[in-house]
C-alpha cells in the first residue's frame, strides 16, 4: 500500500552537513520525497510533536535540542513507506542500530540520533498535518 511518512532530520544532521548523504538513502531505496523544508522548530511545536514523551525525564533536553537549530522536515512517499523508512533509519539508540542504517552509520548518541520517522500510519497523519499544509505536498512522476 502506498503510504506517506513524516521524516525529520534533526539539528545534528543539519549542523554536521549530513543532509545530502541521508536524503540519498531514501532516494536510492526508491522512495519519493514529496515535501521538504528547513524549519526552525519553536518550543510550542516541539512540545506538540513530542507530546507523548512529555513525562519522560529526557523531555526537557529533547525540546531544548530540537529547538536549538533548524531541522529538515520531509514527507516521503512509497510502498509501505512507514515500515520501510523505520528500517532504513534503525533503532532509536544509534549504538544499538544496525550498521547500514542511518542511525547506525552516522550516530553515537540517543539524544542526538540524526533523524525522526513516524512509527505508524496514525502518527504519520498527525505529524504531516502538524508540519505541512496540504499545498506544500507535491504530486509528481518518478522517471527512472
Ligand atoms: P525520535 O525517534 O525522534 O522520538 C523520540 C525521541 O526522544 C528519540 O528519537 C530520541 O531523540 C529521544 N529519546 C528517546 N529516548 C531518549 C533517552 N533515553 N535520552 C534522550 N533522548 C531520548
Amino acid at each position: 500500500m502506498i503510504q506517506k511518512s513524516f521524516v525529520m532530520m534533526k539539528p545534528d544532521a543539519v549542523q554536521r552537513r549530513l543532509m545530502g548523504k541521508v536524503l540519498s538513502r531514501f532516494e536510492q531505496k526508491g522512495l519519493k520525497i514529496v515535501a521538504c523544508k528547513l524549519i526552525q522548530i519553536d518550543e510550542e511545536l516541539a512540545k506538540t510533536h513530542y507530546g507523548e514523551h512529555a513525562d519522560k525525564p529526557f523531555f526537557p533536553g529533547l525540546v531544548e535540542y530540537i529547538t536549538s537549530s533548524p531541522s529538515l522536515a520531509m514527507v516521503i512517499e512509497g510502498d509501505e513507506a512507514i515500515t520501510t523508512i523505520r528500517k532504513l533509519v534503525g533503532a532509536t539508540n544509534p549504538l544499538e542500530a544496525d550498521l547500514g542504517t542511518i542511525r547506525g552509520d552516522f550516530g553515537m548518541d540517543t539524544g542526538r540520533n540524526i533523524i525522526h520517522a513516524s512509527d505508524a500510519p496514525e502518527s504519520a497523519e498527525r505529524e504531516i498535518a502538524l508540519f505541512f499544509n496540504e499545498d506544500e505536498i507535491c504530486d509528481y512522476q518518478i522517471v527512472d
